[in-house]
């Protein structure tokens, strides 16, 4: 079975001090729970990495960046490489969140070279993709997620296609409170897999872990991630508080043992 990876991106929130404040009451109140069926990521910004990672480096908590540079070095000013993250103890990288798409302009080409990057690196890419609000009220959500998918992957070996992770996350359920229905995420994600399927086959198309992402909270969490191809989340706001990303963690748990 697939496990499920929960990630909190954490996006710009939290200076140092408070980061590790709460990276270190989600230690707390992990203490004593093994978790077996669910993998947990924080991404905190940049400036936190390091910190978060020598206090997470001998929980079950993984850390993951929020975004990288596509190129190995050199004068980028400002900007942050794999390898880098790799340094600080990164074994995720958010790619191509629908953030970094509207406000940096950021492309499904881009994507796709970053993919490549990030794996050259050893780092597993958290692929976003999902559909505008008018996209989905016009009918055009497959057509829109299909061709992200496909220009994530374009051109990439089955090998590096397994590496990835997708999360779907509609774009008119970030931060807005209003989340995706059980249903509509679980269309989505067949989609996705289907995708996957045809551009590196079964095996790794039933491996394939697929999050939803879009107002996850621990009210919604479980039927969300009761739907057959619904294999994590990608937490935003609900991430900021270790009780209530720890309920989503322990939700996908128990969903997890009862599979
Ligand atoms: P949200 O953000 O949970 O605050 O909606 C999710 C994300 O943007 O990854």
């Amino acid at each position: 079975m697939r496990p499920f990876i929960i990630a909190g991106n954490w996006k710009m929130n939290t200076t140092l001090s408070e980061a590790e404040a709460l990276v270190r009451e989600m230690c707390r109140d992990l203490e004593g729970n093994t978790l077996t069926h669910v993998q947990m990521v924080v991404c905190p910004p940049f400036i936190s990495l390091h910190s978060v990672h020598e206090i997470i480096r001998d929980t079950e908590i993984a850390l993951g960046a929020q975004n990288m540079n596509e190129h190995d070095a050199g004068a980028y000013t400002g900007e942050i490489s794999a390898a880098m993250l790799r340094s600080a103890g990164c074994e995720y990288v958010i790619i191509g969140h629908s953030e970094r798409r509207k406000y940096f302009h950021e492309t499904d080409e881009l994507v796709n070279v970053k993919i490549r990057k990030a794996v050259e690196h050893g780092l597993r890419p958290i692929v976003c993709v999902g559909e505008l609000l008018e996209e989905r009220e016009s009918g055009a959500t497959v057509e829109v997620v299909s061709r992200q998918v496909r220009g994530a992957f374009s051109g990439l070996g089955a090998d590096h296609v397994r590496t990835c992770i997708i999360a779907y996350e509609p774009v008119w359920a970030i931060g807005t409170g209003r989340t995706a229905t059980p249903e509509q995420a679980q269309e989505v994600h067949e989609v996705i897999r289907g995708l996957v399927r045809e551009s590196a086959g079964d095996e790794i198309a039933n491996q394939f872990v697929i999050q939803y992402g879009g107002s996850m909270k621990p009210e919604n969490a479980g039927d969300l991630l009761n739907q057959p191809d619904v294999d994590g989340g990608l937490i935003g706001g609900a991430s900021l508080k270790a009780d209530s990303f720890l309920a989503i963690v322990q939700a996908a748990e128990s969903i997890g043992r009862e599979r």
